[in-house]
């Protein structure tokens, strides 16, 4: 398996510290387990800002940086080891494991924070932590720092200031190191297999969710513990719904089914997006539109590279999208003067990408000083212009409604442009119609 090596999280602990200021505290609750109906739990995830600073993968712990502290600068509290819970729900590393196998300088058990962290708070500046994201956390924080409050007359002294952690980590996170790329390959190749299996599978008669256990069956196989985000399987005119989660409905011969799913590894996602027809031959109207959406991403990876900045790709897709509808006389008018009116939206409503790593949907900012960001090497991102031409459009002829069409791949910029993670699964229509051509003639 592929993952982020224990040295990393100690690189990541030590860039963090050396950012927050002189006699401050960072405190990062694990995620809480999420009950999902009575007895049974939603599968644990661990809380991104949590896992990328420690790489502990249990609830109910609580990372501590106390920069300069000479008896140890990362503190973890968390579950005590327990037999009797062990033998039922698995394994805990306890204080002990934190410390041998999580490089924690200290460890005490979760249980024993109240009467800890406030000590450790005390004579502390400044306390750096997620504010607002988390309201249970808030209110033990607010606490812990009345503890200090109320020893005031003893001499205690609380932090003054509460600073949000995110301007810092989540700058840090978007920049991908070299074994954190090394994970999005893996879970893009994994994903890249399952497109594949998915249209190697296509049969007009079975239904969406048909596909969608091809696509978990090929993330499970590859050590995925889950998709990054609820698989998308929309076939004919569902692959107009943007967010279609239902993946209920049966495949129907001449239409099209529009998958976006990707795997997460090591608590990193990937994120792709194919169109292709059911029974595996686009017909005329939905090979132009395909071969439309496909040329808007090829014109926005053109400009994805170093100094370039984040809307650029954006921009290029809706130039090539605009252009096109006019040429198919979808959209009638000035190219220019429809890009302006923001006409090409009645087709084209979402972006063409987002930041991409531990959230599916990463975090960092899109704007620095109110400008768009200039992209860096290191940044991964996902490239995913679309058409889709309501069903009930009665503005154009009804040979094109209802047609869907996104195409989404995974990109990490580079110092001479970017490279394509998710290259494993092909995309041209030429490609697409001979794997399932072949799929075919080896099943018959
Ligand atoms: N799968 C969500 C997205 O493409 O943004
Ligand atoms: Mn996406
Ligand atoms: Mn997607």
């Amino acid at each position: 398996m592929i993952h982020i090596p224990k040295a990393e999280y100690s690189r990541r602990r030590k860039a963090l510290m050396a950012q927050m200021e002189p006699n401050s505290i960072a405190i990062l609750p694990a995620a809480a387990v999420a009950i999902r109906n009575r007895d049974v739990e939603h599968v644990y995830r661990q809380d991104s800002d949590f896992q990328y600073l420690s790489g502990f993968p249990e609830p109910q712990a609580v990372l501590v940086l106390m920069p300069g502290r000479v008896h140890g600068e990362y503190i973890l509290f968390c579950r005590e080891r327990n037999a009797e819970r062990e033998l039922w729900d698995g394994l805990r590393a306890g204080q002990e494991g934190a410390i041998r196998d999580f490089g924690a300088d200290d460890a005490f058990p979760i249980t024993d924070i109240d009467d800890i962290l406030p000590g450790l708070i005390e004579g502390r500046d400044r306390v750096y932590s997620a504010m607002g994201s988390n309201p249970e956390f808030d209110r033990h924080l607010m606490d812990w720092i009345n503890v200090i409050r109320s020893k005031a007359n003893l001499g205690a002294q609380p932090p003054n200031e509460y600073v949000a952690l995110d301007h810092l980590l989540h700058d840090m996170r978007l920049y991908k190191s070299a074994a954190e790329v090394k994970v999005m390959r893996e879970a893009a190749r994994i994903s890249a297999q399952a497109h594949v299996r998915a249209m190697q599978a296509s049969r007009a008669g079975l239904h969406e969710f048909s596909l969608e256990a091809e696509l978990d069956y090929e993330f499970r196989k590859g050590g995925a513990k889950m998709p990054a985000y609820g698989s998308i399987v929309a076939a004919g005119r569902n692959s107009c719904i943007l967010h279609y989660q239902q993946n209920d409905a049966v495949l129907k011969d001449g239409d099209l089914v529009l998958i976006d799913a990707g795997c997460e590894i090591d608590c990193y996602a990937s994120d792709i997006t194919r169109t292709w027809p059911v029974s595996g031959k686009y017909s005329e109207e939905q090979k132009a539109i395909y071969e439309l959406v496909l040329a808007a991403q090829e014109a926005a990876f053109a400009e994805i590279a170093p100094n370039k900045h984040w809307n650029q790709a954006h921009e290029a897709t809706v130039r090539v999208i605009t252009t096109g509808l006019v040429e198919l006389g979808l959209l009638q008018g000035d190219v220019g003067e429809l890009i302006a009116s923001e006409a090409y939206k009645a087709f084209y409503m979402h972006r063409a990408g987002h930041w991409l790593g531990m959230d599916v949907h990463d975090v960092g900012e899109y704007k620095v000083g109110g400008e768009w960001r200039v992209l860096e090497v290191g940044m991964a991102l996902t490239v995913e212009p679309g058409i889709y031409i309501a069903p009930d459009n009665q503005y154009v002829a009804k040979k094109w409604r209802g047609i869907g069409v996104r195409i989404e791949d995974d990109v990490v910029v580079t110092k001479t442009g970017c490279e394509i993670l998710t290259k494993g699964v092909p995309k041209t229509v030429a490609e697409i119609e001979a794997l399932m051509a072949q799929a075919r003639t080896q099943a018959a």
